[in-house]
């Protein structure tokens, strides 16, 4: 079969994007698969050509010429985070194509895209999650009614986006317009969140026709404010995999793991963040339909923690919609 790694995007998520293909790349079997790395930027969609040359994508069919041979893709291993790979638009776009891909589809990739509309949806069913409030841009908020609602501190961020961009812990009501403005400059839709303090953990998640696999949790523990973008990416945390949790605790986050999948019907693997309080109470901070798939990220990590080979792991996301 002949897979896509899809990666690029519209976002500023772009070159972690770009990282996670890479690490896609290595991690995929080769020996099983014919494996390109297709490039989307707006309607520049190109796929990398072993000689190192690029050739463009056909939108029609998913395809492309190399040289006189027209070949066509059989699976989509998505690997964009943020627009259009994690909020639902590929996903329509392969639905109508009726090419298989790796991850969860239209509705749950659209839901938890969206930080207010995902925590309003769980709450539903009992899962506990940050009072918050969303703003559209053009909006004006009065400090006061941040802080009525949520309290201070509290965290403003872009209701659409992932990688901590345009994130501001707030600790201050002077800070509160220049952090919304920040967010704003992401995304037309800000979420503001009261803080929940605790530990930050995340946990990984996969399921096929046969299989379901929660991986061992990794708890995160940053040198700075919060798991920024510095933390993230620049090494400024500490991330350990299994997470020092007792083990019943350990069991529950995984639990809920597992539920949070069944109830958003997700696919492909899937990462759940939450903070952990003093009491034991496991809160949502947000879930990740596109993960990243960096060498060092948090998926690739808890798949050598549990034994398991991550090639096995990729070959079974794929057999499971081939
Ligand atoms: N949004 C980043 C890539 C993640 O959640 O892993
Ligand atoms: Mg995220």
């Amino acid at each position: 079969p002949i897979v896509a790694i899809v990666a690029g995007g519209d976002s500023s998520e772009l070159p972690v994007s770009l990282r996670s293909a890479q690490g896609l790349y290595s991690f995929i079997d080769k020996e099983k698969y014919d494996l390109y790395i297709v490039e989307m930027q707006g309607l520049r969609w190109e796929v990398q050509l072993p000689g190192g040359e690029k050739a463009a994508v056909d939108r029609n069919d998913f395809s492309f010429h190399n040289g006189t041979d027209k070949v066509k893709f059989d699976f989509a291993y998505i690997t964009i985070h943020g627009t259009p790979g994690e909020n639902g638009l590929l996903q329509g776009y392969f639905d109508m194509l009726r090419v298989p891909y790796s991850c969860c589809g239209v509705l749950p990739a659209a839901i938890t895209f969206n930080k207010f509309t995902c925590n309003q949806y769980l709450k539903g069913f009992g899962i506990r999650v940050a009072e918050s409030l969303m703003i559209r841009k053009g909006h004006e908020v009065l400090n006061q009614e941040i802080t009525g609602k949520v309290g201070l501190p509290c965290f403003i961020k872009p209701n659409l986006g992932g990688s901590s961009f345009g994130v501001t812990k707030v600790k201050e009501e002077s800070q509160i317009q220049p952090a919304l403005e920040k967010a704003f400059s992401e995304a037309d839709e800000v979420i503001v969140e009261a803080f929940m303090d605790g530990i930050e953990i995340t946990c990984g998640c996969y399921k096929t026709k046969s299989k379901e696999v929660v991986f061992p949790i990794t708890e995160v523990v940053t040198k700075n404010e919060f798991f920024d973008y510095d933390a993230k990416y620049n090494g400024q945390v500490e991330e350990i995999t299994p997470a020092r949790l007792p083990d019943e605790l350990t069991e529950r986050v995984q639990l809920l793991t597992s539920a949070i999948y069944d109830i958003l019907g997700c696919s492909g693997i899937i990462r759940i963040d939450y903070i952990i309080t003093e009491s034991q109470k496991i809160n949502l901070l947000e879930i990740n339909t596109t993960p990243g798939m960096t060498p060092t990220s948090f998926i690739p990590q808890q798949i050598s923690a549990a034994g398991l080979d991550i090639k096995d792991v990729m070959t079974d996301i794929i057999e499971d919609k081939l």
